[in-house]
C-alpha cells in the first residue's frame, strides 16, 4: 500500500500530510456503508438538511482564512484567490440552504377530469465525486453540496495532491451535521479509484458519478458509467478563448488577459487558452500584453503576486511538454526565461526563492495558427497562446475548431458581433467584456465537446444530475381513464370564417 504525500509547492520540504492510499477494496467497503446509511438521510426533511447546509456554510465562514491559508499552502494559488475560493463555498451553500424548502416539483393538468398529475424529484442514491487539486475546496463543494441537499450519500475521492484541504472540509461537513457515512472522503490513486468504480457500479453501489478533470480520464469515466446506462457528470479540460475586436476597450483586454491567462498559474480549467487578436491591433497589443506579463511579480502566493507555483511537480512536468511543442515560426514573450524557474533560469523580480517551490515561468506563444499542435491542446499552466484573425467568422472557427467548449470571452463594444458570436461559439459559457475564468457560483458551469457531456453543475440546474424526476398520475374518477383515449372532445366548426 503506497503513501500519499501532500508537499507545500511553494517549499517542497514542508511536508503537510502523509497518509496512506485507500485501496479498492476500501472504496468499495466506504461506498456500502454509504448506500446503506442513504435511505435514512433522503428520508429527513428536504428543510432539515437545508439546515445542516447552512450550518456547514457558517462554518465554512468562520474557518475562512484558515481554509484559505491551507488552500494557498497545499496547492499555491495567490492568497486573495484561495479566499475567493473559499468564499465560492460559502456561496454554494448560501444558494441551497433555500432550495431546500424549494426542490419544486409541478402539479401538472391531466387531459381527462377527476385525474391529477404531479411530478417530484428523487435523490439518485450514492454519488462518487472524484475532484482535481487546482480547485481543492470550491469544485468539490458544487458537487457535494447539492448531493447532499437532495438526500444523496457522497464517496469523495480528492485530488492526491490536496488531501488535507479535502479533510478539513470533510471535517467541516461533518461537524455541520453530516453523518459519517453520509460524506465519507478517501484519498487514493486514480487507478484504484476506477477499479473500486467499476466494482461499485457492477454491484449497484453508486448511482452517480461527478467527475471534474482531464478530458482523458473523463472520457473513460464516461465510457464505463455508460456500461451500466448512467451519465456521469463530467466537468473536462477547455482550450478557452479569447477574442479581441477592433473596438475593445484595450485596457480592460490586458486585464482580463492577465488574470484569465496565469492567474492560478493558468491552471484553472476556464484559464485562457487562446487569445485572438484582430489583424488590425495584433502587434500593438500583442507587445503591451507581452511587456506587462514580463514586468508581473511572479513567486510567493503569500505575498502581492500574480501567481505562485504550479501545483505540484506533475503539473510542471506537464508544462515542460507543453513547451516542447513550440515550433520555429512562433515567437516567445514574457519572461526573462521559459521552464522551470532557478537560480541558472531566473525570473526577473522573483518574490521569494525559485528553487525551494515548482515555479514556472510565465510564456507567451505568439503566432499560433490552426495548425499547430498547441492550437488544440489544453496546456493547463502559465502558458497563453496568441493568434490573429480577420473576421468574426473567423474567430468563431478558430474558437470551435479544437472540439473543446467550456468557456470563452470577446471584448467589443458592439452589439451585433457580440450576438453573431454568441450564436455561433460552442463553449457553454460566454463572457463580454471580461475573464474567461471567474464564473459566478450559481450560473450552470460546464462545457461541450470534449469539455463535457453537456451536464451542467452550479445554481438550479446541477438539481438534475442529482435528482430524476418521478411523475405520479392519480387518478380519482372511480373508473379506469385511458390516456389518448378517453379524452374529453369539445364539439367545433372548423368550416367557421367571418364575414367579408
Ligand atoms: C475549474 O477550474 O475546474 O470559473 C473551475 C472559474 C472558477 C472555477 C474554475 N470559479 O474560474
Amino acid at each position: 500500500m503506497s503513501n500519499i504525500v501532500s508537499k507545500n509547492p511553494t517549499n517542497l520540504s514542508d511536508v503537510i500530510v502523509e497518509l496512506p492510499a485507500a485501496t479498492s477494496d476500501e472504496i468499495v467497503a466506504a461506498a456500502k456503508r454509504a448506500k446503506a446509511a442513504q435511505k435514512a438521510w433522503a428520508a429527513m426533511p428536504a428543510p432539515a438538511r437545508g439546515r445542516v447546509i447552512a450550518n456547514v456554510g457558517r462554518l465554512v465562514e468562520a474557518n475562512k482564512e484558515l481554509l484559505a491559508k491551507l488552500v494557498t499552502r497545499e496547492m499555491g494559488k495567490v492568497y486573495a484567490e484561495a479566499l475567493g475560493e473559499v468564499q465560492e463555498v460559502i456561496d454554494t451553500c448560501d444558494f441551497f440552504i433555500g432550495e431546500g424548502r424549494r426542490m419544486y416539483g409541478q402539479t401538472v393538468p391531466s387531459e381527462m377530469p377527476n385525474k391529477n398529475l404531479f411530478t417530484f424529484r428523487m435523490p439518485v442514491g450514492s454519488t462518487l465525486i472524484i475532484t482535481a487539486g487546482n480547485f481543492p475546496a470550491a469544485v468539490p463543494s458544487w458537487y457535494i453540496v447539492p448531493a447532499l441537499l437532495t438526500g444523496n450519500s457522497v464517496i469523495w475521492k480528492p485530488a492526491e495532491f490536496t488531501p488535507a484541504v479535502a479533510t478539513a472540509l470533510t471535517a467541516i461537513f461533518h461537524a455541520g451535521g453530516v453523518p459519517k457515512d453520509i460524506l465519507i472522503t478517501l484519498v487514493a490513486e486514480g487507478a484504484a479509484t476506477f477499479e473500486a468504480m467499476d466494482k461499485c457500479l457492477a454491484q449497484g453501489l453508486i448511482n452517480k458519478v461527478g467527475f471534474t478533470g482531464s478530458t482523458e480520464v473523463g472520457r473513460k469515466i464516461g465510457a464505463k458509467t455508460g456500461e451500466y446506462i448512467q451519465s456521469a457528470c463530467l466537468e473536462l479540460g477547455g482550450k478557452n478563448p479569447m477574442v479581441v475586436m477592433p473596438d475593445a476597450n484595450l485596457d480592460l483586454v490586458l486585464d482580463g488577459a492577465l488574470f484569465a491567462g496565469f492567474g492560478t498559474a493558468g491552471q484553472r480549467c476556464t484559464s485562457l487558452g487562446t487569445l485572438w487578436l484582430h489583424e488590425s491591433i495584433y502587434d500593438a497589443f500583442l507587445a503591451r500584453y507581452a511587456e506587462t506579463v514580463a514586468n508581473a511579480k511572479v513567486g510567493d502566493p503569500m505575498k502581492d503576486v500574480l501567481f505562485g507555483p504550479m501545483i505540484s511537480e506533475k503539473y510542471l512536468e506537464n508544462h515542460l511538454k507543453h513547451l516542447a511543442m513550440i515550433q520555429k515560426h512562433h515567437t516567445v514573450l514574457g519572461s526573462t526565461g521559459v521552464g522551470r524557474i532557478t537560480k541558472e533560469n531566473p525570473r526577473a523580480g522573483f518574490v521569494g526563492d525559485p528553487e525551494a517551490g515548482v515555479f514556472a515561468h510565465p510564456t507567451i506563444v505568439a503566432g499560433i495558427t490552426k495548425d499547430d499542435e498547441l492550437y488544440a491542446t489544453e496546456t493547463f499552466g502559465p502558458l497563453v497562446t496568441v493568434g490573429k484573425f480577420k473576421t468574426i467568422e473567423e474567430a468563431i472557427e478558430l474558437s470551435n475548431g479544437h472540439g473543446y467548449g467550456l468557456s470563452c470571452a470577446i471584448y467589443s463594444s458592439d452589439p451585433k458581433t457580440i450576438w453573431t458570436y454568441r450564436e455561433g461559439v460552442s463553449a457553454g459559457m460566454m463572457s463580454v467584456n471580461n475573464s474567461t475564468s471567474g464564473a459566478e457560483a450559481h450560473l450552470p458551469f460546464g462545457g461541450n465537446g470534449k469539455s463535457g457531456n453537456g451536464s451542467r453543475q452550479s445554481g438550479v440546474w446541477v438539481l438534475d444530475q442529482f435528482t430524476r424526476w418521478q411523475s405520479l398520475n392519480w387518478d380519482w374518477s372511480g373508473k379506469l381513464q385511458k390516456a389518448q383515449m378517453d379524452t374529453v372532445e369539445v364539439a367545433h366548426n372548423p368550416n367557421f370564417r367571418i364575414a367579408e
